[in-house]
């Protein structure tokens, strides 16, 4: 199956098309020989996101004891009543107050990065903008002193390109995560991780091996799909110069332009993985109990079953409720901030450099490879057009 050569990372679509149409259900093994099933259209998407009967609990038997515990006490990785307890507990700190107080920082985060650019006649938004922009503002949201950030930008970009030293700096990030909290416990601070220490919810506390789980999840839940959607963004922008001037006009434009791209260009290509406990029917297709499964947010969002000419970009579509920060339970919980992040990127951005040219032929850009993530790996502009 094309799923997994350059074509598919070049263009995923006409891939994902074809199993969409083909059936609902499809089972793939990866390059590494791992069996899965990819679900390709909106409402088995909608279904297998929603549906209990799928678990998000994954033996972790071969981890040392301190990751196990780190990723054992993520929501993301816990099924009812833990999950609820934990997302309860989280929200109960990352409140849209929280995010929205953020808004001032992101603006002036934004300023300083695009500022930098000033000296350029050429530069990568992707390494400029797109990826220290989240990066940044999960420091600010958790309280990572800014003089840590290095090292800390360093695990955190091993964990997100995996390989063979992701244990490594898995460990690093977590030993780092321990000392951190123990800090915020001496002299706390305005933010999300002193916060979240204290928080009590009817006698219920997060432990300490929850908290920098919760920690680390929000570090790789936040970082590389944020960037995505920026680049993702100031790309379709750039090949749709009527939207973009519309923008200029309208800068309020902006909420339709970045959902639209949520929709059309999903940052975040699939879900993470489920395991069914027991054989779910999906149109003419059993997955049998015990499988992994995959829901492909991107080959959902782009079904004409539910979008009307699903491949044109067209922001301010009526609202076809995309599944781009999933669905059910585990919804986004960072996604009023990933909007907040890329709106402000992308109208500031366009704002100062009006004439801004991508510099490269659309079959010449380099994508991230593989089935999770849609982004761009570098979008070079030209800042003042010719
Ligand atoms: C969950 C996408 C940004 C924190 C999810 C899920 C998706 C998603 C699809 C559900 C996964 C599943 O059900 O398997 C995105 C996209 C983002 C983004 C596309 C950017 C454009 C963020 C940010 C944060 C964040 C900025 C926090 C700083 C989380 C958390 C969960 C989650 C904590 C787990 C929620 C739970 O299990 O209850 N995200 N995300 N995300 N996201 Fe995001």
């Amino acid at each position: 199956m094309a799923l997994f050569d350059d074509g598919y990372t070049a263009n995923p679509h006409p891939a994902l098309a074809e199993l969409r149409q083909t059936g609902p259900a499809h089972r793939v093994t990866s390059p590494a020989g791992i069996p899965f099933w990819l679900v390709t259209r909106w409402d088995e998407a909608r279904l297998v996101l929603t549906d209990p009967s799928l678990s998000k609990q994954q033996p972790m038997d071969g981890l040392p004891p301190q990751l196990r515990s780190a990723l054992t006490t993520q929501m993301l990785l816990r099924d009812p009543p833990d999950h609820t307890r934990l997302r309860r507990l989280v929200s109960a700190g990352f409140t849209p107050r929280r995010t929205e107080a953020l808004r001032p920082r992101i603006e002036q985060l934004t300023d300083r990065l695009l500022g930098a650019f000033a000296a350029d006649a050429e530069v990568d938004v992707i390494d400029r903008l797109a990826v220290p922009l989240p990066f940044e503002v999960i420091c600010e949201l958790l309280g990572i002193p800014a003089a840590e950030r290095g090292p800390f930008r360093a695990w955190s970009d091993t964990i997100i390109v995996g390989g063979a030293d992701m244990s490594a700096a898995l460990a690093q990030t977590v030993a780092y995560f321990r000392d951190l909290l123990t800090r915020k416990r001496v002299r706390p601070a305005d933010d999300l991780l002193s916060t979240l220490a204290v928080i009590v919810d009817d006698g219920d506390r997060l432990s300490d091996d929850e908290l920098v789980g919760m920690a680390l999840l929000l570090v790789v839940a936040g970082h590389e799909t944020t960037a995505n959607l920026i680049g993702n963004t100031v790309h379709l922008l750039s090949r749709h110069p009527s939207q973009r001037s519309r923008l200029r006009d309208d800068p309020g434009l902006v909420t339709a332009v970045v959902e639209e791209v949520l929709r059309m260009a999903s940052p975040s290509a699939t879900s993470t993985y489920r395991v069914t406990t027991r054989p779910i029917t999906l149109g003419d297709t059993t997955i049998p109990a015990g499988e992994q499964v995959l829901v492909s947010l991107l080959a959902a969002n782009r079904d004409p079953g539910r979008f009307t000419d699903p491949n044109t970009f067209d922001p301010g579509r009526p609202d076809g409720g995309h599944l781009a920060f999933g669905h059910g339970i585990h919804f986004c919980l960072g996604a009023p901030l990933a909007r907040m992040e890329a709106q402000i990127a992308v109208r500031r951005l366009f704002a100062r450099h009006p004439d801004l040219e991508v510099t490269v032929a659309p079959s010449e850009l380099r994508w991230r490879t593989g089935l999770l993530m849609h982004g761009l790996r570098s979008l070079p502009i030209r800042l003042e057009g010719q």
